[in-house]
C-alpha cells in the first residue's frame, strides 16, 4: 500500500505534477509573507481585497459574539440561523431572482445542484473548460454528459439538436461559466441563451469569477447582460470577489425549494458558521453600495493597466485553449466587455511553467504555476490575478519582471 503510494508520487514527480502546500503567515493582501519573505501576490481571487476588510472582519466578530462559532446542525435541523437567512434573501435581491440557497462551498453548490436538476435518461452538456465541480457534479447526476469545445456554439447547437433526436422529451442542462477560471475569458452568454430557448434547454451559469467583477454593483454577467430571467440557475461562490465562503444558488422560489429537498450536499452537512454568512452580507451589502462600486471600478483600472503592459510585452491573453505558447497580442481586446482580473500566460510544458513560477518568485512575486488535471495537459500556464487592491507599481514591477523573464527566454 505504501509503496504504492510512494511509486505514485514518484510519477508524479517524474512528470513534474506534483503539487506541495505553501504556508501563508499573513491576512491575504497584495503582499504576503511566505517562509519568511514578503511576496508581492498575484494569485488570490480576492479581486476586492475584502477577505480582510474591516467590514467583514466586524460583522463576524458580532455575529460570532451572537451566534457563536458553530451552527451545530444542518439546515433542514435545527442549523438554519438567522445570518443564513439574511444572507439568502440578500443575495436574491442583488442578483434579481426569486429566492437564492448558500452551500457551504461553490464546490458544495455545483456537487449539490446539478444531480438534484438531472438524472439518468436526462442529458448535460457542459463547456469543455469547465471547473472541476461542475464536471464533477455533472458525472455524479448518473445523466448522459456530452462535452463542447470551449466557448463553441455551432457545437452546442449540433449537440442540442442531436438531443432532441435521440433524447426528446429528456430534460437538457446546458453547464457553462461567465469567466471562466484558468482562461480569464467569457462565455457568449446571450447566443448560449438564445439556443437554450430555441431547445428549450436549462441553463447552469458558474459566475464565481464574475460576481463582484462584472456588471454594475458586481451582480454578474447575467445581470450585466440583461439576461437574469433567462438564467434558470445562477451559481456563484462568496469565496472570490466577495472574500468570504461559501457558494449560492440564485433561481426560482420552486427550484430552490426543490434544491432544499434534494441537493444532498445542501442536506447532509452541518450550515456553514453563522459568522462567515453574516460576513458574506457584509460583503453583499458593501458592493451594493457607492463606495463598493468605487472599489470595483478601481479593479476595472487595474486590469486595465496589466493589460496594457502585458500587451506591449507583447505576452498578453489570448486563445489558450489551443495550447499555443505565448499567445498573440493582437487577441486582447481592451475594454470591459471581453475582460476580467485572470490573466492566463501559457507556457505549455509543465516544467517550464513551474521554472517560471520559480523564477518570478526568486524576484518575489507569488504567480503560480498551474498544470495537469487543473488545465490540459501541455497547455501549463502562469495565473496573474490582479485585484483593486495592487497599487500601480507593483503591477509595473511584476510586468518588468516578466519582461526581463521574457527576453532571457528569446
Ligand atoms: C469556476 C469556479 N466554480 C466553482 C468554484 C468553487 O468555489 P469554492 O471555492 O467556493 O468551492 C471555483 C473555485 O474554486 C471556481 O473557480
Amino acid at each position: 500500500m505504501q509503496d504504492l503510494f510512494v511509486k505514485q508520487l514518484e510519477a508524479l514527480r517524474a512528470a513534474s505534477l506534483d503539487r506541495h502546500l505553501r504556508e501563508i503567515s499573513s491576512s491575504q493582501a497584495p503582499e504576503i509573507e511566505i517562509e519568511g519573505r514578503r511576496l508581492l501576490n498575484f494569485s488570490s481571487n480576492d479581486y476586492l481585497g475584502l477577505a480582510n476588510d474591516s467590514r467583514l472582519r466586524n460583522a463576524a466578530i458580532d455575529a460570532i459574539n451572537e451566534f457563536g462559532v458553530g451552527a451545530g446542525a444542518s439546515r433542514l435541523i435545527s442549523g438554519t440561523q438567522s445570518p443564513h437567512l439574511r444572507l439568502e434573501s440578500a443575495l436574491a435581491k442583488w442578483k434579481g431572482t426569486d429566492a437564492a440557497l448558500y452551500f457551504s462551498s461553490g464546490y458544495a453548490a455545483a456537487l449539490g445542484t446539478i444531480p438534484a436538476l438531472v438524472t439518468k435518461d436526462d442529458v448535460v452538456l457542459l463547456d469543455k473548460l469547465c471547473h472541476a465541480s461542475l464536471i464533477d457534479a455533472a458525472k455524479l447526476s448518473g445523466a448522459i454528459l456530452r462535452i463542447f469545445p470551449h466557448n463553441n456554439l455551432k457545437k452546442l447547437e449540433s449537440h442540442l439538436e442531436w438531443t432532441g433526436r435521440e433524447h426528446a422529451g429528456k430534460r437538457v442542462l446546458i453547464v457553462t461559466e461567465s469567466i471562466f477560471s484558468m482562461d480569464g475569458d467569457r462565455a457568449p452568454v446571450r447566443e448560449i441563451v438564445e439556443l437554450k430557448k430555441r431547445f428549450d434547454a436549462l441553463l447552469m451559469l458558474d459566475e464565481a469569477h464574475a460576481v463582484g467583477v462584472i456588471g454594475p454593483h458586481g451582480r454578474g454577467l447575467a445581470v450585466a447582460e440583461k439576461l437574469s430571467d433567462d438564467v434558470d440557475v445562477q451559481m456563484g461562490t462568496l469565496s472570490k470577489a466577495l472574500g468570504a465562503s461559501g457558494g449560492y444558488i440564485c433561481a426560482s422560489q420552486n427550484l430552490i425549494e426543490w434544491l432544499i429537498n434534494r441537493a444532498r450536499s445542501f442536506i447532509y452537512s452541518t450550515a456553514p458558521p453563522p459568522a462567515i454568512a453574516a460576513a458574506a452580507l457584509a460583503a453583499v451589502n458593501f458592493l451594493s453600495s457607492t463606495e463598493g462600486e468605487k472599489r470595483r471600478l478601481q479593479l476595472w483600472e487595474r486590469i486595465r493597466l496589466l493589460r496594457k503592459l502585458l500587451l506591449s510585452l507583447n505576452v498578453g491573453r489570448g486563445d489558450t485553449s489551443s495550447e499555443r505558447p505565448m499567445p498573440d497580442a493582437e487577441r486582447l481586446t481592451l475594454n470591459e466587455n471581453s475582460g476580467s482580473a485572470i490573466f492566463p500566460l501559457i507556457v505549455g510544458d509543465e516544467q517550464a511553467a513551474l521554472d517560471l513560477a520559480a523564477a518570478l518568485k526568486r524576484e518575489g512575486f507569488l504567480v503560480p504555476a498551474i498544470r495537469y488535471p487543473t488545465v490540459a495537459r501541455g497547455s501549463a500556464r502562469l495565473r496573474i490575478t490582479v485585484t483593486s487592491s495592487h497599487e500601480e507599481n507593483q503591477i509595473r514591477t511584476l510586468c518588468e519582471a516578466i519582461k526581463k523573464m521574457n527576453n532571457r527566454a528569446k
